[in-house]
């Protein structure tokens, strides 16, 4: 048998497999190659073939053989897309022994609605419009047409100011939750496409659509309801062509119709009030009687610009048994259930029930329990998180499922207005942006364990539609800071590209005329126009992280502008280069939530040393942007820039003898995390660090700003059994005491709840909040060891690296890069280390085995020296390090005491 080819598999469009509606004129193509493990197994060429009919001759793009290894991100260069054209396309390769192989999967896209023209439907929605702190119904619209010939094709574009649910003669368009999720609607929305060719027929035909509040119109944080319209509206257009070749455009316009029915009210921070006995059948389908509806109000979206999304949109995609807890005793008519999920998850429950017609049942949410068992609501804020579902009586029995709202909760309570209602089911559904999982991680140590599930959750629940803070109270907020702490352990987690590509253009969006960055985004008029340091820095670290992480150039394209002109502004407001203020006289957050001496929720790390610190930092990554992009100049300038600032930073903030002015534990870590310690004092300001640490009984002091970084620090320095010391530490505060107390989420303070005093301040003590979760992105890069070089970002070339300690016996990691998966699992006792790893086809990896030098290594049980793929072997004076070619290796060390002492004292 011949060894495997390298077919390529999983193509990509835009980070999707066959897209349908997407806006770029020049989408960039990408594959992995399968070739079953084999040694070595690389691309040397590629060609390209785009056709407009499916399995047809390349009339659109042929791109001739190029010789060449890449096989992600390579850009469309073909003739010019239309709107709503379909494209077909496949790829062969050719690798390292010359043998051509072609993908076998068919694989399309298909491009949306390209120019404003092509939009022929005007901006509907009903006349209701409630006031900032009150709140009207949902209108229904519906349209009937007729179909009068055979259809080749049809599509709906559709989107809302609003969130919609689109229906086609009685059935649900899609499966996406909360559309066209949350942009900065003054400036742009987002339409998704439908194919609803096999949903038509001959004859009448009914679309409709639910409009919810949303963002748009409904509560966002505290700052009450119509943030930036008075009611919600929808855009949609069915666009059908016939198989006779002809086309027909029909788009909302007045001749819609809407009525006010069950859904009283729908509010994402409120909840929703359904009363069933409302409802009318049949309005989503042709022969309904609409006489009593009333023409839809039309009008123009005041410019918006509408773009085809771009990111995975928000699915329901778990469900969760409820687990009834204690029977609350009845009172007079009133009984009340109450439930857990066993997850403090994102979303809504589901029920299932069965009474008579009239009766309410109430479903309140809450991540905590009292200690008396009722429901932790004062986190909440002014978020009521309530449902109200009225029963029409089924004899057969009911369900309910809110459709525009979400919850953060792990436990409900039902509480029933009447008499006989049978509850029959209660299922908790988590919604999330639907990214897929590329990460996972799991050690011998099944406290860390939950700590990476919790992690995971904390990024599905505030992975909606935007990444937020928290998705509970009343702010579920963009925060730019949280965003730029978390990125690089999301971007392990979850293929992040499109979603952050997608959250950077409202980023961008929301940069102000001076070029400042809001602290929230989608920005919101009564936030700081400028997040000051950390927060607006996400303007630099977001894209530099995506681009390091996916290998995606054009991030950098579209966000260089953005960084650069930010720098601007900072380096314009602090000309000393020390960052002492924003533009508006706003000193920053500070290190959020640090346990520093001070105490408060800023820490004690002066924020002209953490503006400073990210100042230098920033104007660093928008050099290297530059320098990715070829932009020679502004790279120089960049980099200067970057050095000055770091030259002030060491006068500013070090004594004459080299100590930090104020060496608190962030302090100590920003110098070191962004090289603003000169060389000869790292290890100084690392002993400091340490001293701090085991001061605090081996603690952190850590908040926001330092936490992520922290563990890197300490293993860069040396100090490695300390990152494990912080990691594996039970007490308050680290990160295992929450999972000692039950945790299933991040919370956002390290003493959300304690024993000794209970709940923090009800003001801001969010249970589901990931910033403190960044050490994520440790978990996968030093314990089971895959990291990013740098210099070939998307994991063309991956650092594996695995740095045991703790006295953790074994780890391993999983990754899904863009270039396939990535593996990394070890098992160590004290005179042997097992690992196996994996390099996908056409990536190498730099390999740094952390044993003595003189172990015995073997790879399959054969020589190390000798292993096929294995090269450059070196050791150092405690590791063996090598380059792998693509595969997977079972690499083994062994040593005995002797010759690890020897080593030792050989140092
Ligand atoms: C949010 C954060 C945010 C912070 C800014 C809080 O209310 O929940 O996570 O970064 O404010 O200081």
């Amino acid at each position: 048998m011949s060894p495997a080819a390298c077919r390529p598999v999983h193509l990509r469009c835009e980070y999707f497999e066959n897209p349908l509606g997407i806006d770029e004129p020049h989408p960039q193509l990408g594959w992995w190659l399968d070739s079953e493990h084999r040694r070595g197994a690389r691309q040397t060429a590629y060609q390209i073939f785009v056709s407009s009919e499916p399995a047809g001759t390349p009339d659109l793009w042929d791109s001739g053989k190029v010789p060449s290894d890449a096989s992600t991100h390579i850009v469309y260069a073909g003739r010019p897309l239309r709107s709503r054209q379909r494209v077909w396309w496949r790829v062969k390769v050719w690798d390292e022994r010359g043998h051509p192989i072609e993908s076998t999967e068919s694989a399309w896209w298909e491009m949306g609605l390209l120019e404003r023209s092509d939009w022929k439907a005007q901006w509907i929605g009903g006349t209701l419009t409630g006031g900032r702190w009150t709140s009207v119904p949902a209108p229904y619209l519906r349209r009937t047409f007729f179909v009068g010939a055979r259809v080749a094709h049809a599509r709906v574009y559709a989107t809302a100011l609003g969130v919609y649910e689109a229906r086609l003669n009685g059935q649900r368009l899609g499966s996406m939750q909360l559309a066209p999720g949350w942009t900065d609607y003054r400036k742009r929305v987002a339409y998704q496409t439908f194919d609803i060719t096999p949903l038509l027929v001959v004859g009448d035909n009914t679309l409709g659509a639910i409009l919810g509040d949303g963002w748009y119109c409904g509560h966002v944080a505290w700052r009450g309801r119509q943030m930036y319209g008075d009611r919600p509206k929808l855009l949609a257009q069915i666009v059908i062509d016939y198989l006779d070749g002809r086309s027909e455009v029909i788009g909302t316009d007045s001749t819609w119709k809407f009525a006010y029915g069950p859904l009283l009210e729908s509010d994402l921070l409120m909840g929703e009030s359904y009363d069933a006995r409302l409802e009318f059948p049949g309005w989503d389908r042709p022969g309904f009687e609409d006489r009593g509806w009333l023409p839809a109000r039309s009008g123009n979206g005041n410019g918006v610009s509408l773009d085809a999304l771009r990111a995975p949109p928000v699915r329901a995609l778990h469900e969760f048994r409820a687990r009834p807890l204690a029977a609350v005793p009845r009172r007079r008519n009133r009984t009340v259930f109450r439930y857990d999920f066993g997850q403090n998850l994102v979303g809504r429950v589901r029920l299932r029930v069965k009474g008579a017609a009239g009766t309410t049942i109430t479903l309140r949410h809450a991540e905590m329990l009292e200690p008396d068992g009722r429901l932790y609501c004062a986190n909440l804020r002014t978020a009521r998180a309530t449902d109200h579902y009225t029963l029409r009586g089924e004899a057969s029995g009911e369900i309910f499922e809110p459709r525009f709202t979400f919850h953060g909760f792990r436990y409900l309570e039902l509480e029933i207005d009447g008499a006989d209602v049978t509850i029959e089911e209660v299922t908790g559904v988590a919604l999330h942006s639907d990214l897929p999982l590329t990460g996972e991680f799991s050690c011998s140590d099944p406290l860390v364990n939950q700590l990476q599930r919790n992690i995971q959750w904390s990024q599905r629940g505030n992975f909606l539609a935007v990444p937020t803070d928290c998705p509970q109270r009343d702010e579920r907020l963009g925060w730019t800071g949280d965003a730029q702490v978390f990125v690089r352990t999301a971007a392990f987690n979850m293929d992040v590209a499109g979603f952050l590509n997608h959250w950077l253009q409202s980023l961008a969006d929301a940069q102000t005329a001076q070029g400042t960055i809001p602290a929230v985004v989608p920005a919101t008029d009564d936030l700081h126009a400028d997040g000051g340091p950390a927060w607006a820095d996400a303007a630099a670290i977001c894209p530099w992280t995506v681009y390091l992480s996916s290998g995606d150039r054009r991030v950098l394209e579209r966000c260089f502008a953005t960084g650069a002109r930010y720098i601007d502004e900072v380096r314009a407001t602090n000309p000393d280069f020390i960052r002492r203020k924003t533009a508006h006289g706003f000193e920053g957050y500070g290190d959020w939530l640090a346990l520093d001496e001070s105490n408060k929720t800023d820490g004690g790390t002066p924020k002209d040393l953490i503006g400073t610190a990210f100042f230098a930092e920033s104007a660093r990554l928008v050099a290297a942007m530059a320098e990715v992009l070829g932009k020679k100049s502004e790279a120089k300038t960049y980099a200067a820039l970057a050095n000055a600032v770091r030259r002030t930073f060491h006068r500013k903030f070090f004594t004459p003898d080299g100590s930090l002015t104020v060496p608190t534990q962030t302090a100590c870590v920003l110098a070191l995390q962004f090289d603003l310690a000169p060389a000869k004092l790292r290890s100084r300001v690392a002993a400091c660090l340490v001293e701090d640490i085991e001061r605090r009984g081996w603690r952190l002091s850590t908040g926001f700003i330092g936490t992520g970084y922290l563990p890197h620090v300490l293993a860069a320095t040396g100090h490695l059994e300390v990152a494990y010391k912080l990691l594996l530490q039970k007490q308050c505060p680290s990160w295992l005491y929450p999972v000692t107390q039950g945790a299933t989420t991040i919370w956002e303070r390290w003493d959300g709840w304690t024993p000794e005093r209970g709940f923090q301040d009800p003001g801001m003590n969010s249970f589901n909040h990931y910033a403190f979760g960044a050490i994520g992105a440790w978990l996968y890069a030093v314990v089971a060891g895959i990291e990013i070089d740098p210099g070939a970002p998307g994991y063309k070339h991956v650092r594996l690296q695995p740095q045991p300690g703790g006295g953790i016996a074994s780890a391993r990691a999983r990754l899904a890069s863009p270039h396939g998966e990535i593996s990394s699992a070890w098992r160590t006792n004290p005179f042997r280390f097992d690992w196996e790893v994996t390099v996908p086809a056409n990536t190498t990896a730099a390999a740094r085995i952390p044993v003595p030098p003189n172990a015995r290594m073997t790879e399959c049980g054969k020589p190390f020296n000798r292993a096929p793929g294995v090269s450059r072997i070196a050791r150092t004076k405690d590791s063996i390090t090598c380059e792998l070619a693509a595969g997977r290796y079972r690499i083994t060390a062994e040593w005995t005491k002797k010759r690890a002492q020897n080593n030792n004292d050989s140092r």
